[in-house]
């Protein structure tokens, strides 16, 4: 009820078109009520009387009904289909919104395939369910009510007999329902799996290339398939046993209510007319309460839509703006973390107790091994998730005090993972910046030093770069990434492992770049390069989560700690 509740809302903002819609349903049903009573009068007062008037009269009349019939079956037929595609956009803008308000956690939690499944199918049964399945509901309710009203009217113990032939029809949709929900769930689990494997397929052929591991890539497909063919199977022999008792039981209810009506057809009791027109009722009624049976089954089969919908929109973000949370315009860049404990799951440390702080427009070095907490550090200063305790704090001020966009704003970030976007180079560099100006796209592309590679591209800035940036080397991508960055003139820049395809002399020059530009942003590097951070004002060096040394590169390299011990085997350290 709370499901229908919340989807049915969403059609308050089209009440005038579904009220056309219930108003040719409700002709519709009034059409289909008429229907029956003119072969009732044709035999009783046309043919028997043999009355050309009457007969001209009732052929007028079914060709009317049959052409108004038509009229209001096209026109709802349009109203529908015009509200299932505005409702169908208004539910993928409100669910595709919610996905992006979410933090990044829950994106961790669900795969790509998975995401782009629930867009689908999902949100299309959650679409038929509010245009198909609620107003289909009324219509059958009150073609019910009107069929039992006449049906009573004309005779009353066939009514009754009709009626008491339904309640096997529910206790066969109650107990066939519930089995084809189930089958629904685990098929859209099972299609679900085959879009994620394909999903993650494609996008890292050249892993599976490089171990030719093609065949169990294709097998792994095929072996889904093969599940899912399986469970439609299994849904299919439940619809044919459904089906086929169905018209079982149909058959003997039928045959027995024709033989009751035409003994007293025979008997005398009752005008061939009347029996036609009565037998017509009959099965319309009947035809009414079995249908509520396969609404009750479309309920059953749509709600695993709803359902998979609904969790996603009822998601709550794990990083929201506070009611209270401040705008900021601009910042100094200010960057503190002040005892900060974090783990992605309960109970498992990944960050303890870690503080640092580095003033406007200096440099932090962050190193360490790998898994020690570098990367999440940059997650947490991103606010992609807050700390369990402890503050990051940006000029002073905790970062839960500010609206996120609005700082956020002003920080760049190159991540270890430089992703970039199926579009050209001057999109994926102006993505940091969509306004940017030409002129400002190459300053950015100059400071990352990808000026000359951009200008030998076919089509220069304009160059598209494939999937992932598949047509450009590791390298050029972490300079477009650094780009990206840079153009966001931010007040504090991070450059996560963002120079580790570069040699030692562009790395330099790039850093050079940014030392001098005269934006002077706080600056972040994290690397496992002694070449990248042994310039910074102060270097701290991550072990297990903790901070295990701090200070300047020679500082570090004097006291011949954990930060020599890192870099002593590259024999880099000393020099
Ligand atoms: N999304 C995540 N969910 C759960 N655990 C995670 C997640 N990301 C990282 N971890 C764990 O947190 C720890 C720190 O990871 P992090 O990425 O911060 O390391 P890092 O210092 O950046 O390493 P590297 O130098 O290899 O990039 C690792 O033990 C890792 O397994
Ligand atoms: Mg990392």
């Amino acid at each position: 009820m709370r499901r229908l509740a919340r989807f049915a809302r969403l059609l308050i903002k089209y009440w005038d078109k579904e009220l056309v819609l219930l108003v040719c349903a409700g002709l519709s049903s009034l059409f289909g009520l008429i229907g029956p009573l003119i072969p009732m009068a044709m035999i009783n007062y046309a043919y028997n009387r043999h009355d050309l008037f009457v007969f001209n009269m009732l052929i007028l009349a079914g060709f009317v009904v049959f052409v108004f019939n038509g009229i209001t079956g096209a026109i709802r037929g349009y109203t529908a289909t015009y509200i299932r595609n505005m409702l169908d956009f208004d539910l993928r803008t409100h669910y595709y919104k919610h996905l992006f308000s979410l933090s990044q956690r829950f994106f961790q939690k669900r795969t790509t395939g998975e995401q782009m499944f629930r867009l689908g199918p999902d949100i299309s049964g959650t679409v038929s369910f509010v245009v198909d399945t609620i107003p289909g509901a009324i219509t059958q309710i009150t073609t019910a009510i009107g069929v039992f009203v006449v049906t009573f009217w004309l005779d009353w113990k066939l009514c009754v007999l009709a009626i008491v032939a339904v309640p096997p029809f529910y206790i066969h949709s109650c107990l066939f329902g519930k089995k084809q929900q189930q089958i629904t769930r685990a098929l859209r689990e099972k299609e679900q799996e085959i879009h994620s494997a394909m999903a993650e397929a494609f996008s890292h052929a050249k892993v599976i290339k490089a171990f030719s591991r093609e065949q169990s890539a294709v097998k792994r497909y095929l072996s889904s398939w093969i599940s899912n063919i399986r469970l439609r199977l299994v849904s299919y022999k439940i619809g044919l046993i459904s089906g086929s008792s169905l018209s079982v039981m149909d058959t003997v209810i039928t045959t027995g209510l024709t033989y009751y009506a035409g003994y007293r057809v025979i008997e005398g009791r009752m005008s061939l007319g009347a029996m036609v027109a009565i037998m017509l009722y009959v099965f319309k009624l009947m035809g009414v309460l079995k249908s509520f049976g396969d609404l009750y089954r479309d309920v059953l089969v749509k709600q695993v839509s709803m359902d998979r919908v609904l969790e996603t929109l009822e998601a709550k973000p794990d990083v929201a703006d506070r009611p209270d949370a401040v705008k900021v315009d601009r910042i100094e860049g200010d960057l503190e973390l002040r005892e900060v404990s974090f783990g992605y799951e309960v109970g498992q440390d990944v960050l303890r107790e870690v503080s640092f702080s580095v003033g406007a427009g200096k440099t932090l070095g962050i190193v360490g091994q790998s898994g020690a907490g570098k990367s999440t550090i940059v997650g947490l200063i991103l606010r992609l998730f807050d700390p369990e305790s402890g503050a990051v704090k940006i000029d002073g001020r905790d970062i839960r005090e500010l609206k996120r966009a609005s700082y956020v704003d002003k920080v760049g970030v190159v991540l270890q993972e430089p992703w970039l976007f199926n579009t050209t180079v001057r999109e994926n560099i102006a993505f940091g910046r969509p306004d940017a100006s030409e002129d400002e796209v190459i300053e950015a592309a100059e400071l990352a030093d990808a000026r000359d590679f951009i200008d030998e591209l076919p089509n220069g800035l304009d160059t598209q770069i494939a999937e992932h940036g598949a047509r450009l080397s590791e390298g050029q991508k972490q300079r477009i990434a650094i780009a990206r960055a840079l153009i966001r003139r931010p007040s504090i820049l991070i450059l996560d492992e963002a120079t580790s395809n570069l040699n030692v002399s562009l790395q330099r020059r790039i850093l050079a770049n940014i030392r001098g530009w005269d934006q002077k942003p706080t600056l972040v590097v994290v690397s496992h390069r002694v070449t990248a951070v042994q310039d910074a004002d102060e270097i701290i060096v991550l072990k297990e989560g903790r901070v295990v040394e701090r200070g300047s590169h020679e500082e570090l390299t004097k006291r011949g700690g954990h930060y020599q011990a890192l870099f002593s085997c590259a024999g880099e350290a000393l020099r």
